[in-house]
């Protein structure tokens, strides 16, 4: 569980936090979002103990990051797509040990072993940190974060900089790893990422939280039409209730608004208008919606159906 309230963090004259509030449930899998400079980063430091919030307060598995960072670190693990964890010089095999003894995980060697097979870390268990590629040196960092088994993962971005192969195998690590009831926050900017993996998205923006849903809410609200098109058998008669974007011969697209009216319902009212051999969705891409966000994020906090 995280529980986040008014958390704000400046930088000289900057405040890359500003008040700051939200939950996370046990067991969700949230994904934070925002463009660069947005504030994720000071934020998941601020939660795992590394940076201190100048006002604020923060709990992260019942404890609070500032006043207990040793014990909160038995409870976390986190990850920085961008820095290792590792030891540079060790052997990925030595780096375990040494998180082993420091965590006092039980079982340290089964559990590294179960990690190296789910993870593939078996072709350079040996290797030191520094000589692995970069997919690698990520598996194993993920691997060393869940070696004493932590209630609540920070992954910031994780994938950052990796190919589609060696993406696709962490997503699907995590993608189990979430299916088993753990607490995540992932902060990513790849959306195919965020929709494979995340319930929930929280999305940032100049230190203030713009949105605060799951990806059905930010689809239904983010105001970016559905478009449907309809190949008739002849060419339609008469004028379509919402408004046409395309219409040629036998095919017809209209545009409507997701939270006004059901795709059922203008399907059944553009039946009347001639008989339908063929329908195409076009459901608003996530992208086009967090897109929004980022140029507009006044615009959303403004609107009382974003939050
Ligand atoms: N240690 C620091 N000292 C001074 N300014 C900082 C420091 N860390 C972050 N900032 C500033 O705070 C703001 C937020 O930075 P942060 O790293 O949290 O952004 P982010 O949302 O993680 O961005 P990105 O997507 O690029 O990782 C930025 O303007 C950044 O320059
Ligand atoms: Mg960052």
């Amino acid at each position: 569980m995280i529980e986040v309230l008014g958390l704000s963090k400046r930088f000289g004259g900057h405040q890359a936090v500003d008040g700051v509030a939200f939950r996370v449930e046990p067991g969700e899998f949230v994904a934070l979002l925002g463009p660069n400079g947005a504030g994720k980063s000071t934020t998941v430091k601020m939660l795992t103990g590394i940076l201190h919030p100048d006002a604020g307060s923060v709990r992260v598995a019942g404890r609070s990051p500032q006043r207990e960072r040793r014990a909160l670190a038995r409870e976390i693990g986190v990850v920085f797509g961008q820095r290792t964890g590792l030891w540079w010089d060790l052997p990925v095999c030595d780096s375990f040990d040494l998180l082993a003894a420091m965590y006092r995980v039980r079982a340290a060697a089964e559990r590294a072993a179960e990690l190296r097979s789910l993870l593939d870390l078996d072709g350079f268990w040996h290797t030191p940190v520094r000589r692995l590629s970069l997919g690698q040196r990520v598996r194993a960092d993920i691997a060393a974060a869940l070696l004493h088994r932590p209630k609540v993962l920070f992954l910031d971005e994780p994938t950052v900089g990796l190919d589609l192969l060696a993406k696709e195998r962490v997503r699907e690590f995590l993608s189990g790893y979430g299916r088993q009831g753990a607490t995540v926050l992932l902060t990513t900017h790849d959306l195919a990422e965020v929709e494979a993996l995340c319930g929930r998205v929280l999305v940032m923006n100049g230190g203030r939280l713009a949105f605060d849903g799951t990806v059905a809410d930010l689809r239904q609200r983010a105001g970016v039409p559905t478009l449907l098109t309809v190949e008739y058998a002849g060419e339609p008669v008469g004028e379509p209730a919402w408004p046409a974007v395309a219409r040629d011969g036998r095919s017809l697209t209209v545009s409507f608004d997701r939270s006004q009216v059901g795709a059922g319902t203008v399907l059944a009212a553009l039946g009347e208008l001639g008989e339908i051999l063929d329908i195409r969705l076009h459901e608003p891409d996530l992208e086009k919606m967090v897109r929004r966000l980022y140029l507009h994020p006044a615009c959303a906090r403004d609107d009382p159906r974003l939050l």
